[in-house]
């Protein structure tokens, strides 16, 4: 039995799982229709998304329901649509206000949730907000996928979502599930996908429906590493998200899987701990904390990501060696950053080298005149000058550099968003996940 067919049934929506989620749409689309008959607003409330299209998978509680409006326009959606989608459904459901090029809810009910998104169906296919696009997709993913394909599209999904690339979000920067759908219909399987991702050597270029202009989409999206022709707009690519680290993290796991195939690549049966010990390093953390509730996801995330950048180049001009880092926020009003060092404290001593004896006299006096101003010294060291100095005592602690960087200007996209921080460094303890950061699919070779 290959692996395939040992997680694909656990892959595959339950009946329970779908007829509640029904449920909860019919609960939803029945509120709004009432509140768009007391506004005059005409239009569908339409069932979006991967459950739609057949594609869900058995952990996903989540729907979306897309509002096609008719008589409404971009600026309704931008200034007016959340609160009609707030009092609509607000009082009886909690609703969160959520962005991405324009606002949109989310609403939960008993550990489901839904994505509300409203759309002006007046404004065209190509020059709205992108979202009126999504039917398009729904429809064109129905047409292309049966039944026996759509497994093959759950299998990708958990895949990608086993290696930590699926999501388009800014979080993420990875493979949507409309873009895993895209793949299968090109490639045909879930196999035939993985065998020629492990030859992809970016930039690649996929028209699955021969419609793009080739020369055009790689001028456009000159810095893609992956451009897929969108079946339903030959001008987009469907994976301008991915970023290059994601592509390649799925080449690599391709590769590696198709040479040994483990349940372990796919999320849903992935073990919750890893037989792994952890590393005898040290935990950096820096967690702040903020409003975040009111601001777009995409928008915490893309500064968390950029601080976590800046203070890695921080601690590395230091002279810290980092493993690892990791950001974590739970979008509501905290957000940290977590680094595996080798050490919180570097040795009091730096040891410099210095250029060649051959090369220009100015560069080797420079060199030589700042360690003795140091306090340090300096001497041949074989054919390099070689220098050391003591390390200022501010410059040895791990916390003492993060708070440095965090009272520098190039913090300031964490602490606009979250003011308040606290640092702390500590030795890898039980809590074994940070301090060994090896994901499952991964330690997966470690098997006999
Ligand atoms: P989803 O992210 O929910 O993907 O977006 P999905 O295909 O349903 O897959 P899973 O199973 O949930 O992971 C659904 C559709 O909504 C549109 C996308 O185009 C996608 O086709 N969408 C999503 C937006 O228009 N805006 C958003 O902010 C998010
Ligand atoms: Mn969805
Ligand atoms: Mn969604």
């Amino acid at each position: 039995m290959s692996v395939e067919d040992l997680v694909l049934p656990l892959l595959r929506p339950t009946r329970l799982q779908l007829s509640l989620l029904s449920r909860f749409y019919a609960t939803i689309s029945r509120a709004i229709h009432r509140c768009m008959r007391a506004r005059r607003i005409r239009g569908d409330v339409t069932l979006q998304g991967s459950f739609a299209k057949g594609t869900i998978l058995s952990d996903k509680w989540e729907i979306d329901v897309f509002l096609l409006l008719d008589n409404v326009d971009l600026g309704w959606l931008r200034k007016e649509a959340e609160q009609f989608l707030v009092e609509c459904l607000g009082h009886r459901l909690p609703v969160v206000i959520k962005y991405s090029q324009q606002p949109y809810v989310s609403v939960s009910l008993m550990g489901m949730e839904a994505d509300v998104v409203p759309v002006a169906r007046g404004a065209g296919s190509y020059r709205g907000l992108g979202a009126e696009r999504t039917p398009l997709h729904t429809e064109y993913v129905r047409s292309r996928l049966d039944e026996h394909r759509r497994d093959e599209v759950r299998l990708l999904k958990s895949f990608l979502r086993g290696i930590g690339v699926y999501g388009a979000e800014t979080r993420t920067r990875g493979f949507s599930g409309y873009l895993a759908e895209l793949l299968i219909v090109y490639y045909g399987s879930f196999r035939e996908t993985l065998r020629n991702v492990s030859r992809w050597r970016p930039p690649i270029y996929i028209d699955p429906e021969g419609i793009g202009d080739r020369t055009f989409m790689t001028r456009k999206y000159r810095d893609s590493p992956l451009i897929v022709v969108d079946p339903v707009d030959p001008q987009r690519n469907a994976a301008a998200a991915v970023s290059r680290n994601s592509l390649e993290t799925l080449v690599l796991a391709a590769r590696l899987y198709l040479e040994k195939p483990h349940p372990w690549f796919f999320h849903i049966a992935q073990p919750s701990s890893l037989p792994l010990p952890p590393l005898p390093g040290w935990l950096l953390r820096i967690q702040c904390r903020g409003a975040l509730a009111s601001k777009p996801p995409d928008s915490v995330w893309g500064r968390l990501v950029r601080s976590a950048r800046s203070l890695r180049a921080h601690l590395e001009s230091r002279g810290f060696e980092i493993a690892h880092i990791t950001v974590e926020s739970d979008e509501y009003r905290s957000v940290s950053i977590t680094i595996l060092l080798d050490s919180c404290r570097l040795p009091d001593m730096e040891v410099t080298r210095g250029p060649s004896i051959t090369s220009d006299l100015r560069r080797a006096t420079r060199f030589i005149v700042k360690r003795l101003r140091e306090s340090g010294g300096a001497w041949l060291d074989g054919r390099r000058l070689t220098g050391a100095r003591p390390r200022p005592w501010i410059r040895r602690s791990a916390i003492l550099a993060s708070l440095e960087w965090l009272y520098s200007s190039s913090s300031l996209p964490l602490r606009e968003i979250a003011p308040e921080c606290i640092v702390s460094c500590r030795r890898c303890g039980e809590e074994n996940k940070p301090c060994n950061p090896t994901p499952p699919w991964i330690a997966s070779l470690l098997r006999a």
